[in-house]
């Protein structure tokens, strides 16, 4: 994105969540003490839930100092039913620190807040920018999600080379005069519009900077691929549709000899499986949407199957008749055929 760009991103997602972000209790302080409870309950916790525990607690331990000098069994008590209890530990510890070591004043530079106990680098930049207005930019699920669209980038997210790679673009875009609106706006796009299953781009503020939306790839995006242990093989696994016909190829070896299966592929990204299959039939496919994760436990191995959705546009009979072991069948005629149970359940995806 050009300079101008970033610009007009950020005062159109700013403008966007000043009249539709959500209205919490920590969005009505610049306390950097409470700012910092409410982030660390919502490190795995939904809004929703945290949003009376977070009133109890600092209506119990107004500040810092109150926290470092309060019994463990009290803090226990008003943290029942959050669940990661270590939490708690650790915002005690934390709280002693500040108590001890900088006066009961909370630190104000990016730095100090990581180095406290319980808190990575997502909490500290969200603390710094929204109690500090520092430009660190927050990188989660929500944040990794709408960079990969915005730049429709296929990066694995899952990746921490993707995680630290995306933290620079996040730093590079964050809006230097409001970084705590940038980021906690950045959080309600992610939250309430550009969400993992079918985003609301009718109602984006930044769907024009969005090359995802541009290229029709909102729906594939973002690459998320864990990494996995040695039996475990990562597959795209795709449904391919020419018109109302699927695409079925009788496998000749392997676990699934003589059944008739999906078209599968070990890669890491859907534009390398369309570049595979047409290196191997020279037709194009298009993935156009992403179904979920599908598992399946064979004796000694488990397939790890990224079910997608595909079609193909052009006549594919050729293909066919050079390769004799794929065919195009309606859904009648998938009911006559043997199918793997793998396949079958990403064939339900869709
Ligand atoms: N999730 C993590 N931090 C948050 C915040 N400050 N507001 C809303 N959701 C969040």
């Amino acid at each position: 994105m050009k300079e101008l760009f970033i610009k007009n991103f950020d005062h159109d997602l700013i403008f966007w969540y000043k009249k539709n972000g959500r209205d919490l209790p920590w969005r009505h302080t610049k306390n950097p003490y409470f700012i910092w409870i409410s982030e660390i309950m919502l490190q795995q916790t939904q809004v929703d839930t945290v949003i009376d525990y977070y009133r109890r607690f600092i209506e119990r331990f107004p500040t810092v100092n109150d926290l470092a000098a309060a019994g463990e069994d009290e803090v226990f008590k008003l943290w029942e039913g959050l669940g990661y209890y270590r939490r708690a530990s650790n915002l005690m510890a934390a709280a002693k620190t500040i108590a001890k070591k900088y006066d009961g004043c909370f630190p104000a530079d990016y730095d100090t807040i990581l180095s406290l106990k319980g808190i990575g680098n997502y909490t500290a930049s969200a603390v710094a920018s929204i109690a500090f207005d520092i430009p660190k930019g927050v990188v989660d699920g929500n944040t990794l999600r709408i960079i990969s669209r915005i730049y429709n980038r296929q990066d694995n997210i899952a990746k921490d080379k993707t995680k630290k790679e995306y933290q620079v673009v996040m730093d590079a875009l964050i809006d230097r005069d409001h970084p705590s609106d940038f980021n906690q706006a950045m959080m309600d796009l992610g939250a309430m519009i550009c969400t993992p299953k079918n985003p609301k781009c009718s109602c984006c503020p930044v769907s024009a900077y969005c090359e995802a939306h541009e290229c029709h790839t909102e729906h594939i995006l973002p690459v998320n691929i864990k990494p996995r242990t040695k039996n475990e093989t990562e597959l795209i696994t795709a449904v391919i549709k020419y018109g109302d016909r699927y695409l079925m190829i009788k496998n000749r070896e392997g676990l699934l000899k003589n059944l008739y299966g999906l078209i599968q592929y070990e890669v890491q990204s859907p534009a390398a499986f369309e570049d595979t299959f047409y290196e191997n039939y020279g037709i194009s496919v298009r993935l156009t949407a992403y179904g979920k994760l599908v598992r399946h436990v064979f004796t000694h191995r488990v397939w790890l199957m990224q079910g997608y959705l595909g079609v193909i546009s052009e006549n594919p009979e050729k293909i066919i008749a050079a390769h004799p072991e794929i065919n195009l069948y309606t859904a009648n005629e998938l009911e006559k055929i043997a199918i793997s149970t793998a396949h079958q359940k990403v064939m339900r995806l869709f």
